[in-house]
């Protein structure tokens, strides 16, 4: 048995079993009957399911994420506040009071996730600041209310929020940090099914994937199933409540510290394969790689609850043809840096991809970091995205365009697409279209013809061929337009 420690709403709470496969939502519905926590889609869509997680100890930096796409066994050594924990005695929560106060709720069904991603908005240290209508919607957007309508909800976040010490929830944080002598709380039969290991370093991941390798076909000794990488498990534990995948064994990454950095050096910048969207979009927010392009892109990522788990490892191993951070990647040239066990080797992002969720990885390899030279300004880069919904959703087709002009005149061009091929995609033979020529000079029909040679885009749910094509076309010719107009 493998004892894991795990806090939720202040207490230590034992549970004799938990599946590697069961997500946190599944441990507290269906083991600590904590049923103030919804589910809806399942898929981290509709926000019923939000709950705080948040490390122990002096740092705690509480953050909504969506429970029915996060790993039970993920809550080890952490703190889990739920709509249960949130009222001190009697006297509720200022967001809980704020939406009595508003009228901000009918059946209610959704009415515990609202409450939670609020909560957590007002807990960060600049909540105060971040009181508008605007950072309200933004820190509700990935939560769905079918029946009250939005407005009453968005008024009760403002009221609420930057209600300061009211809001810390200093009830449950004393108990919290005193985490001594706690028990086995969430554990694994060490002959169950299916396991689930965290790992702490990338020497302990190497020597894990090593014994899972699978040895000569004469080996007689009885073979370790593969095991799957996950970091944020936003995209895998979609697959697990979806496809009703079942991993036989996981390893979890995302406590690696070596690869949660990001570091600047001599021009070039290094992000960890494990630093989390909402940890992205805090150092691109900051002066000197203030980055409107990649803001763009961080802001438009699925919702607080899945940019504070996802990771860019993540985005880009799943492979997917409409991962947002591939295209930003392939025009800013970068480069990934693959390891293994006591091996590792740089490979271009534009090899990495091999064709539909096909990646490079080799078995026991995984995504350590990825690196690039940081443009001179980071206005040479623009990133647009096109979806069916403005927040939550999932690119149709987006574009990541790098130009260096100089006298109205293109030095150097890179443009990567997602959305138009089984690959993100970058378009060599359109930048030697355009480089050295004047802006001027760039006749738009022959560029678009020469674009629509290249990209054959598919027709799905999102999208069609034609639609994606034209889209394409329109994000080319606007930048190019941009970038004539501001000469
Ligand atoms: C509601 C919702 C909205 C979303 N919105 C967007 C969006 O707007 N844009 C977008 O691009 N994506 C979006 N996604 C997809 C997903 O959240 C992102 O791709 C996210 O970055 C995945 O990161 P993760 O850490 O959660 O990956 P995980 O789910 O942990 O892993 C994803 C895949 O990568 C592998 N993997 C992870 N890290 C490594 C590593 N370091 N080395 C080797 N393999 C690794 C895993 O084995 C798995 O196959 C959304 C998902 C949901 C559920
Ligand atoms: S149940 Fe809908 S996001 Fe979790
Ligand atoms: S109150 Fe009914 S779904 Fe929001």
């Amino acid at each position: 048995m493998t004892p894991v420690r795990t806090t939720v709403n202040g207490s230590a709470v034992a549970v004799q079993a938990v599946d590697a496969n069961a997500s946190l939502l599944d441990l507290l519905r269906e083991q600590l009957n904590l049923k103030g926590t919804k589910q809806g889609c399942g898929s981290g869509d509709c926000g019923a399911c939000t709950v705080i997680l948040q490390d122990l100890g002096n740092n705690p930096r509480p953050r909504a994420i969506n429970a029915c796409i996060t790993p039970a066994a993920a809550a080890q050594d952490k703190h889990v506040i739920t709509v249960e924990g949130l009222a001190d005695g009697d006297v509720l929560h200022p967001v809980q009071q704020a939406l009595i106060d508003q009228h901000g709720s009918q059946c209610g069904f959704c009415t515990p996730g609202f409450v939670m991603a609020l909560t957590a908005h007002s807990l960060a240290d600049d909540a105060p600041k971040r009181c508008s209508r605007e950072d309200i919607v933004a820190a509700i957007s990935g939560n769905l209310c079918r029946c009250t309508g939005y407005w009453p909800i968005v008024s009760a976040g403002m009221m609420a929020c930057g209600v300061g010490a009211a809001a810390q929830l200093s009830h449950l944080n004393g108990s919290a940090q005193n985490t001594e002598g706690h028990s086995a709380l969430v554990t694994h039969a060490a002959d169950a099914a299916h396991d689930y290991q965290i790992v702490h370093s990338e020497s302990q991941l190497g020597q894990r994937l090593q014994a899972h390798a699978p040895g000569p076909a004469s080996d007689a000794a009885p073979q370790l199933p593969v095991p799957t990488i996950i970091a944020g498990a936003t995209d895998a534990w979609v697959a697990v409540n979806q496809a009703l995948l079942q991993h036989e064994s996981i390893i979890d990454i995302s406590r690696i510290h070596s690869l949660k950095t990001i570091t600047a050096k001599d021009g070039v910048l290094h992000i960890g394969a494990c630093v989390t969207h909402t940890e992205l979009l805090g150092y691109f927010s900051t002066a000197p790689q203030q980055s409107a392009a990649i803001q763009e892109l961080l802001r438009r990522f699925g919702s607080p609850q899945v940019r504070n788990r996802g990771t860019i490892g993540g985005n880009i191993c799943g492979g997917s043809p409409i991962a947002d951070w591939p295209p930003v990647l392939l025009a800013l040239d970068a480069v990934a840096t693959l390891n293994s066990a006591g091996a590792t080797r740089d490979i271009a992002l534009g090899d990495f991809f091999q064709g539909y969720r096909q990646t490079s990885l080799m078995p026991g390899e995984y995504l350590a970091s990825v690196a690039f030279d940081m443009p001179a300004s980071w206005s040479q880069l623009s990133f647009d995205k096109i979806s069916k919904r403005y927040e939550d959703d999932i690119s149709s087709v987006c574009a990541a365009i790098y130009i260096d002009q100089q006298d109205a005149r293109v030095r150097q061009v890179r443009i990567a697409y997602g959305g138009v091929a089984a690959t993100p995609m970058r378009l060599p033979e359109i930048e030697a279209l355009l480089v050295d020529r004047a802006l001027a000079d760039i006749d738009s029909v022959s560029l678009s013809a020469a674009l629509a040679e290249i990209l054959k885009p598919i027709s799905d749910v999102r999208a069609s061929a034609d639609y994606r094509l034209q889209m394409a076309t329109t994000l080319l010719l606007n930048r190019l337009a941009f970038e004539r107009e501001r000469g």
